[in-house]
């Protein structure tokens, strides 16, 4: 049978809406670790100053201006103007959070050491080459108070789900899908780093967290919305989704369960700005 997904993710309506909001609703993935990292590794003091680099659409902003406190202030930002679209139409009540465009090249208070902490959650892989990433760095470390930290979660490679849903369920869109990101390991990233002038407290792997959908139409959403719409659930038939669940999912759910494997690590790094620095 080829009934294409498509048809009822349109008469849901959600087809028509726009991608920003697309990921503000299907990124638990990315949010939940996230919220882990902020419980576990950052726990911001009250009165903190901090800057989110690739906030998206906010939730985990918000989650740290709540952790400030009134006093504390988080400043978020991100080059995609729809996420900041949301972001400012979703968390306008939190008054201690400000939504700007940005980037790692260029956002608020680079160069003028004001941030405590500067958190950024899976955007590293996002950025393109190598010299834009070390330009993160050194404006990171241009940009925080001597001691402040850095909190940064990345992807060292593409996870072994994610490459399956591409190549089994997109095949015509694979080259552009894994151009959208750009990996380095652990060690190359703990280099720029150190480069850099911080001194690295802590970097380790942990395992991706498994995914799972309630069916076929939220796993496209999800890779929809991740991917700014480059996976284009269209191209979804039901029979690509048998053979790929078939293969992929364990399924015990009822649901659309992806395991990831052992070697689908997501990478820690805290790393700080030394009270005293040439
Ligand atoms: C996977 S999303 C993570 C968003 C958010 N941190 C979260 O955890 O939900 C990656 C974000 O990084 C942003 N991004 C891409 N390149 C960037 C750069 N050079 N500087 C800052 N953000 C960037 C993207 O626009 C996207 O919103």
């Amino acid at each position: 049978m080829r009934v294409n997904l498509c048809r009822s993710l349109r008469a849901a309506g959600v087809m028509t809406s726009k991608i920003a909001e697309g990921y503000q609703q299907n990124s638990k993935w990315q949010r939940n670790g996230g919220k882990r990292f902020v419980e576990n590794e950052v726990v911001p003091y009250l009165g903190n100053d901090i800057l989110d680099l690739g906030c998206g659409t906010g939730e985990l902003s918000a989650y740290l201006a709540e952790l400030v406190g009134p006093k504390g202030r988080v400043l978020a930002v991100d080059p995609d103007k729809e996420r900041i679209r949301v972001a400012q139409e979703s968390h306008k009540e939190v008054e201690n959070l400000t939504f700007a465009p940005g980037s790692t090249l260029s956002f608020p208070g680079l160069g003028l050491e004001t941030y405590n902490v500067i958190f950024s959650n899976f955007v590293l892989h996002w950025i393109k080459n190598i010299e834009d990433k070390k330009n993160a760095f050194q404006n990171m470390f241009r940009s925080l108070k001597p001691t402040g930290k850095i909190f940064m979660r990345y992807s060292g490679r593409l996870p072994t789900h994610f490459d399956g849903v591409f190549r089994e369920l997109n095949p015509e869109n694979m080259d552009r899908l894994l151009n959208l990101f750009e990996h380095e390991t652990r060690p190359v990233i703990e280099k720029l780093c150190e480069a850099n002038g911080f001194r690295v407290l802590k970097s380790f792997d942990e395992k991706h967290d498994d995914l799972a959908f309630e069916n076929g139409e939220a796993l496209c959403l999800f890779f929809w919305a991740t991917t700014n719409g480059v996976f284009d659930p269209q191209l979804v038939t039901e029979e690509r989704l048998e053979k790929f669940c078939a293969r992929f999912s364990s399924g015990e759910t009822g649901g659309i369960k992806l395991r990831s494997e052992e070697t689908d690590l997501c990478s820690v790094l805290v790393a700080e700005k030394p009270a005293e620095y040439k």
